[in-house]
This record gives structure tokens, C-alpha cells and sequence, in this order.
């Protein structure tokens, strides 16, 4: 358990702290990066459509669920299934969730590192005179080297670190609460570039009106993938957070103020992302997972002020990744910590150099190592896939279960309602999504996909 200097077990302090933190955990690579690229490969409005109705009908039970466990509990992911449900083996949820949060810091230090690198092409100016197909080879030719990801990938994963170290209160509530809606009106303004560019009205066609012709079992668990992992849920992030959240949050208000901005910001991200696209004449899922690297320089350029707007940009999609991978080194971390007394720092230590390491393969996946591929998916691809549609969601269907069938009806009411000092209208639709609609949509999901059903 992590001590602050007064003994207590550390936590979070202001209400707008708490939202900021559990906002930070859920705003990030996955809004901006993943978003946009996944909805590009997945034939886009009606993946938007899905996907939106998975954040509310199945997305928000989660997100309360662990919000019930972890502040019940005031555990790591682990620990606080083996605190609710001792001699179970309900602390397997737990053991999912941490293999997951291992997986996903690995892959997602990759793509922080290079928004990192993207930091600094900005601030030299490396983006100024190159036209479209110039910009996609200096990304392609970056992305496929195999020094310069590696490096920025070890610095992402050191920041990460020392903000893990700094301790829960000071490092992140901190961090996570200036920055974001400075990120939130630069999307903004990026969207309005994009949507005045010329031939930009097809990329909103293609963003909202739904096409269901595009849409197979793999869309739909790539929808539900995208909702958990752009949510933070389905491992534990948001126990081990709300693990830190006093008595008196309103967590059915946390778990939906934080859902509805973690979907604002990935629709703008859309809206930054498709019009232009289409302006510059690119494909929509021709992009991959470099898919913003390549369109945004090319608004930027064409911005007034687009040297600045760059480097601003590109700095807090950097923070906005580091509040959330803190959140996912956390949950490692906080599990080193009080299931094996081990001390914070050398939990934090052996965490990041793991995960270094795991990181360092999916970081040459399309150089170095772009030969080693399993079922057409290099390393990269393939922990992505692993993590954000199998254990996240296979976690989340647990977690549900778990809080809608083994804990009790009156110990979920009475977290949820802060010992009856708050009025829950929605504790029928809640009781009844976590019990029947979101266990069964969430297994139909799967079976379809290996295709059982
Ligand atoms: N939700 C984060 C993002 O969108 C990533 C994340 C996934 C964080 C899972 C914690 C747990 O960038």
C-alpha cells in the first residue's frame, strides 16, 4: 500500500481532482491515436454508432462496477477481489488485469514515444515545406528505424516512472488537472481547420453516416475493444484508482462525467481527422496506426500559427498519454506493492524495465522485427489486439458478473449510494444492465467473433 507522509494510505483529495484523475486515466492515446485509425479501418459511421451504444449500455456498468470494487475494497486490482470475495477465485480478474496493464504500457510507451518525437520535429520546424506524401515517407521512414522510437519510447517510460514515484496525491491529481482542457480547445480549433478545408464533406460523411454493410463480428468486438480500452476499463485501472477516491464521490456522477469527455474527445478527434483526410485525398483506413502522424502535420501547416499550434499540440497529447499511462503502471505497480510488500520505488523500477523490454518488440514491429507476424498481425498488432479486445473486454464481462451476481444487493447499494447519503435513481437500470444486458451482450460479442454463434 502506498504511505504518505503521515501513515495514511495515500489518496485523492478535490472532487475535481478525482474526475480529473479517472479523466486523465480515460483521455488519451486511445481518443487520438487509436480512435480515429480503428473507426478509418472499420468502415467509420456505423462503427460509430456501435461503438457509442457499447460505451453507454456496456462501457458506464463497467466503469461503476469497478468503481464499486475499488472503493469498497481500498485494494489493487488483486487484492481487492481477495478483500470482497476471500477463498475465491474471483482474484483471477485481478491476475487478467495486470497481465493486460503489462501488455498495453508495453505497446502504448510506443506510440507515446513517438508523439514524443513528433514534440520535437515540431520544434524544429521539420514539418514546414513537405507536401502530403513527403510528410507520410518522414513518418514511415521514422517509424521503421530502429534507434530513435527506442529512445523515445525509453523516455516516455521514464516519465511515466517518476511520476508513479512521486506518489499518488502529488504526482498525478496534480498533473492531470491544468492541462487537459487546454487539449480539449486545441481539438477544437483543429476540427474547424479540417472541416473548412476544401473536399472535406465527404470525411464527415464518412465519420457519421452509418454504412451497416461494412460492419462483421470483428468490427463489433473491435468496437467493444475500442470502447473498453478508451474508457480505461476491463482491468483495473479505475479499481486501483477509485481505491484512492474518499467516501463522499458520487460514483455514478464520476462514471458518467468521465464517459461522456472521454467520447467528446474522441469524436473531435474524428472531426480533426476525417475531413482532412479526405481533403488531402488519403484513404480512410489507409493509415494504420500512423494514421494522425501523417494528417495532422498537414493541417498544422496550413493553420495560422501552425508552428505553435504543433508543438502545443503534440506536447499535451504527450501529457494526455502520461495521465494515462500512469494509470496502467499503476495498477502493476500497486500490486507489487501490497500484495508483495515490495518498496513503491523498486516496484516502479522492475515495472518499467519490464515493460521496456516488452516494449522495445512491439516498438521495431515495422522495422527490426516486421517479419515476425501472427496471423498477418506483427508484435505490435497483435498485443493491441490481445489486450483491447480479449482480456479487456473478457475482464470486463467478469467484473460485471461479479458485481451483479456474487456481491450482495445491499453492499453494492450502499457503496454506490455512500451509505445512503446519496439518492440513486438509476440503481434499477444500473442493477439491471450489470446483471443481464451487459454480461450477455458482452458474451454474444465474443462467441460470434470466434465464430460460435
Ligand atoms: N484509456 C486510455 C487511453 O485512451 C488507455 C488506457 C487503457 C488506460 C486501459 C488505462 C487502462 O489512452
Amino acid at each position: 500500500m502506498s504511505l504518505n507522509e503521515s501513515g495514511k494510505r495515500d489518496g485523492f483529495t478535490s472532487k475535481f481532482g478525482i474526475i480529473a484523475a479517472a479523466a486523465g486515466s480515460a483521455i488519451g492515446l486511445g481518443n487520438i491515436w487509436r480512435f480515429p485509425y480503428v473507426v478509418g479501418e472499420s468502415g467509420g459511421g456505423a462503427f460509430l454508432l456501435i461503438y457509442l451504444s457499447f460505451v453507454i449500455l456496456l462501457g458506464i456498468p463497467v466503469m461503476l462496477s469497478e468503481f464499486v470494487i475499488g472503493r469498497k475494497a481500498k485494494r489493487n486490482t488483486f487484492g481487492a477481489f481477495k478483500e470482497i470475495a476471500p477463498g475465491t477465485w474471483w482474484p483471477v480478474i485481478g491476475v487478467m488485469g495486470i497481465i493486460a496493464a503489462f501488455v498495453i504500457l508495453a505497446f502504448y510507451s510506443t506510440i507515446a514515444g513517438w508523439t514524443l518525437h513528433y514534440v520535437y520535429t515540431s520544434i524544429i520546424n521539420g514539418f514546414q515545406g513537405q507536401n502530403t506524401a513527403e510528410l507520410t515517407l518522414m513518418f514511415e521512414k521514422f517509424q521503421t528505424s530502429s534507434f530513435l522510437p527506442v529512445f523515445w519510447q525509453l523516455i516516455f517510460i521514464i516519465l511515466t516512472a517518476v511520476i508513479i514515484l512521486s506518489g499518488v496525491k502529488k504526482g498525478i491529481e496534480k498533473y492531470s488537472k491544468i492541462l487537459m482542457p487546454f487539449l480539449l480547445l486545441l481539438l477544437i480549433a483543429l476540427s474547424v481547420r479540417s472541416i473548412t478545408l476544401p473536399g472535406s464533406f465527404d470525411g464527415l460523411v464518412f465519420l457519421f453516416k452509418p454504412d451497416f454493410s461494412k460492419i462483421d463480428s470483428t468490427v463489433i468486438l473491435g468496437a467493444l475493444g475500442q470502447a473498453f480500452f478508451s474508457l480505461s476499463i476491463g482491468m483495473g485501472a479505475l479499481i486501483t484508482y477509485s481505491s484512492y477516491f474518499p467516501s463522499r464521490t458520487n460514483l455514478a456522477n464520476t462514471a458518467f462525467e468521465v464517459s461522456i469527455a472521454d467520447v467528446i474527445i474522441a469524436i473531435l478527434a474524428g472531426i480533426a481527422i476525417f475531413p482532412a483526410m479526405f481533403s488531402l485525398g488519403m484513404q480512410p483506413e489507409q493509415g494504420g496506426a500512423g494514421l494522425i502522424f501523417m494528417v495532422l502535420p498537414n493541417v498544422f501547416m496550413q493553420i495560422p500559427g501552425g508552428y505553435i499550434v504543433s508543438i502545443a499540440f503534440f506536447i499535451l497529447l504527450a501529457i494526455a498519454a502520461l495521465t494515462s499511462s500512469i494509470s496502467i503502471m499503476e495498477v502493476v505497480v500497486a500490486f507489487l506493492v501490497e500484495e508483495f510488500n515490495i518498496l513503491r520505488r523498486n516496484a516502479t523500477i522492475i515495472t518499467a524495465v519490464a515493460a521496456a523490454f516488452v516494449g522495445l518488440f512491439c516498438t521495431l514491429s515495422w522495422g527490426t522485427f516486421e517479419n515476425i507476424t501472427i496471423g498477418g498481425r506483427n508484435i505490435f498488432d497483435t498485443l493491441d489486439f490481445t489486450a483491447s479486445n480479449v482480456l479487456l473486454p473478457l475482464g470486463g464481462l467478469l467484473i460485471v458478473i461479479f458485481v451483479g451476481w456474487y456481491m450482495k444487493y445491499a453492499e453494492v447499494e450502499d457503496e454506490m449510494s455512500n451509505q445512503g447519503a446519496l439518492r440513486l435513481k438509476i440503481f434499477g437500470i444500473f442493477r439491471f444492465l450489470v446483471r443481464f444486458i451487459a454480461p450477455v451482450a458482452i458474451a454474444i460479442i465474443f462467441l460470434n467473433a470466434i465464430g460460435i454463434i
